[in-house]
């Protein structure tokens, strides 16, 4: 059964649900179709919940510089990268942008009208840059203390892309909201929103919804991804895989740094050294890699085994002598 009218629910998505709240402790969730529409309904939580405490004028998201939310018109005006933003004004506006890292200039954008808080804990697209986790408990608390509902962009760092199912957990945060969608389908299109106990109430019947959001065959898809992370041991040894990498990188004459959390893997190049180059020839040489701004990235499959591992490493060797 492919399809339903979102009147019903199916097993596969009541499954799914109760194994994702069930490993990650939250309350509820919503599911749509890509990361994009989970952060458009972290948006849409987040709004509600302001103009509800504090009236209609609560309604602007700070969101981060150098970070990437998605590429629907709020989820893209929520990214803090003029470079994605071009070409496609006007914007609907309720986003403000602080320095990743700056306390101050946090506090400075904090006022009455602010609903949410959203952080990426890796940014990903901005240059795999782990935040400093001291700073992202700071957002949390920031949070706490001004009733502001504190949303972790999960979509690249969650489903065990960092060594835990959220990077979060390593971070010992519990944001109001996680996004997630990328690994959870592993290949079919779902975007999650979790929900704590402060946000799961927020919608009530009508708020929000998708025709395919939910579909039971990506449900089913998510639901097998989740076994075999949680049931089959996928998960154990992400991290193990992470710091073989890195060290084998380290040792590369024209590697310079290793950046990022688990299995998201940035690499500096010495100067001189241009990552588009080397990715477009580790491509020709049989190995699919990205770039993140001036550095490689790697995200690898959590299931890839060491002789595949030895094998794109030799490649990239390979490649950068060339
Ligand atoms: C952190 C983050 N958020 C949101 C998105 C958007 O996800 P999607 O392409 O599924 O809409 C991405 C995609 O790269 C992402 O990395």
């Amino acid at each position: 059964m492919q399809h339903t009218s979102n009147l019903y629910t199916t097993l596969p998505d009541v499954k799914l649900a109760q194994k994702l709240c069930s490993a990650t402790g939250y309350k509820r969730v919503f599911f749509g179709n890509s990361g994009a529409e989970a952060n458009e309904c972290a948006i849409k939580l987040a709004r509600k919940f302001g103009v509800s405490k504090r009236g209609d004028k609560c309604v602007n998201i700070i969101t981060f510089q150098n970070s990437f939310h998605g590429r629907t018109i709020a989820a893209l005006e929520a990214t803090g990268q003029d470079v994605f933003h071009k070409n496609f004004f006007p914007f609907t506006g309720g986003f403000r942008y602080v320095p990743i890292g700056d306390k101050e200039a946090l506090i400075a954008a904090l006022d009455k009208s602010v609903c949410g808080i959203m952080i990426e804990l890796v940014q990903g697209e901005g240059g795999v840059i782990a935040v400093d986790p001291e700073f992202v408990r700071y957002v949390q608390m920031i949070c706490r203390e001004n009733d502001v509902l504190f949303i972790v962009d999960e979509v690249q760092t969650g489903i065990g892309r960092t060594g835990t199912l959220l990077a979060s957990e390593q971070l010992k945060v519990k944001p109001n909201i996680t996004t997630l969608a990328k690994g959870l389908g592993g290949g079919l299109p779902i975007g999650a929103a979790l929900m704590d106990e402060t946000t799961a109430d927020i919608f009530t019947y009508g708020d929000h919804g998708s025709t395919f959001g939910g579909n039971p065959v990506v449900c089913a898809g998510g639901l097998a991804v989740l076994e075999q992370l949680l049931d089959n041991g996928v998960l154990d040894d992400v991290t193990q895989k992470a710091d073989y990498i890195c060290a084998e990188l380290l040792k590369l004459p024209q590697v310079k740094e290793v950046s990022g959390m688990g299995l998201m893997i940035g690499i500096t190049l010495n100067d001189g050294v241009n990552a588009a180059e080397i990715a477009a020839e580790c491509v020709k040489n049989g190995l699919l890699i990205l770039t993140a701004k001036t550095k490689l990235r790697l995200l690898p499959p959590l299931n890839i085994t060491k002789e595949e591992i030895d094998k794109g490493l030799e490649i990239l060797a390979d490649s950068l002598k060339e």
